[in-house]
């Protein structure tokens, strides 16, 4: 039997029962091909099950508001995917009456889906013979081939995807594809697979040769950026002041905080000396009430340092007033917040009143 009838054998008694797998439909498919990209299987089903009774269609997606579809992404982080997903949904149903493209090409001209999306989606609902490749299809073939070169340069992505277009069976590549995905989030793991038992072992580079794990190579991701936050959650008449980021660089369209950003970590009292601070508050006498720990939020390509100084006010200025907007305690859980913001606000207790 060649590779693709083991893995198709080895799928057919080992998948896991998935929902997106009891369909065809491209918004289905899509839907969840994004959210998993941004988590595991076991946190993208509940993502999924929400996203797919808020809205069944993908003209209920469109139609919301992207403030509503920020909210019901909140906690899977890497807001563009959501951004992206919004902006398709309505791309697909006003400009293309609902309906997705039928092939890789088209797919991949759409917001947010590039080679990976676009091959699953092709070949899991329209049985496009084109080959997926994420994260554990790469480590399947990089131990299998032994292919030394680094899963995430571009040489390395290029040859993983030779390997996978050479293995893809023209009849049923939709359960290849989903063996490939399948096989690597469950025999062919990070840590310690468990290589005795597997159907490939006796053809698996990696195995045969004793570098298991040492395959596959990472090469080192580049220093992350380290950016110290200061948010300032000011209490003013029983309200909070907030505002929706627009810097592009992250959380672009989240609400936040007024927030003053430093390159280093400043104590306190440097805070209230920053041209930031003095033109936020001029005129007025903020009263510290509390400064929290250290929250960290670590992304791709930068790590944040964040503290929360709570201030409260007994009267605002004009700044403040056109800069912010004044939100009840009990309006926060229908707004979309980065992460960090959400963990200090249940830390905090929020919503509670004043
Ligand atoms: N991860 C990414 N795509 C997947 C799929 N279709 N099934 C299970 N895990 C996945």
């Amino acid at each position: 039997m060649n590779i693709s009838g083991v893995l198709a054998l080895w799928y057919a008694n080992h998948k896991r029962a998935l929902p997106w797998r009891e369909t065809k439909e491209p918004y289905k498919i899509w839907l969840s091909e994004i959210i998993l990209q941004q988590t595991r299987v076991n946190q993208g089903i509940d993502y999924y099950y929400r996203f797919i009774e808020r809205y069944p269609t993908v003209g209920d997606l469109a139609r919301a508001s992207l403030d509503e579809v920020l909210k019901s992404w909140q906690g899977l982080g890497y807001y563009t995917r959501a951004r992206n997903l919004h902006k398709t949904a309505r791309h697909i149903y006003y400009e293309q009456g609902g309906k997705f493209p039928g092939h890789y090409e088209g797919l991949l001209k759409l917001p947010g889906i590039g080679p990976y999306t676009a091959s699953a989606i092709a070949s899991f609902c329209f049985g496009q013979v084109v080959a997926v490749v994420d994260g554990n299809v790469g480590r399947v073939l990089a131990r299998l081939k032994g292919i030394a070169t680094p899963v995430n340069s571009n040489k390395g992505k290029k040859e993983l995807q030779q390997e996978a277009c050479q293995l893809i069976p023209s009849h049923d590549p939709a359960t290849h594809n989903q063996a490939m995905i399948e096989f690597g989030a469950l025999q062919c793991t990070p840590g310690q697979p468990d290589c005795p038992v597997c159907p490939l072992k006796d053809i698996c580079h990696a195995w045969q040769h004793d570098q298991v794990d040492l395959l596959p190579v990472k090469a080192p991701k580049r220093k992350k950026r380290l950016r110290y936050f200061y948010y300032i959650d000011i209490h003013f008449n029983g309200s909070l002041l907030l505002h929706k980021r627009s810097e592009r660089d992250i959380w672009n369209s989240l609400y936040q905080f007024p927030l003053i950003e430093s390159q280093r970590e400043l104590a306190i009292h440097e805070l209230g000396n920053t041209r930031e601070w003095q033109d936020l508050f001029a005129g007025l006498n903020p009263q510290i009430q509390a400064v929290s720990p250290l929250y960290s939020h670590v992304l791709t390509h930068q790590k944040i340092q964040a503290r929360f100084i709570r201030v409260h006010l007994q009267q605002t200025n004009a700044q403040l007033e056109q800069s912010y907007r004044q939100i009840s305690p009990k309006q926060l859980p229908n707004l979309a917040v980065p992460r960090l913001i959400d963990k200090y606000l249940k830390q905090e207790k929020y919503p509670k009143n004043g």
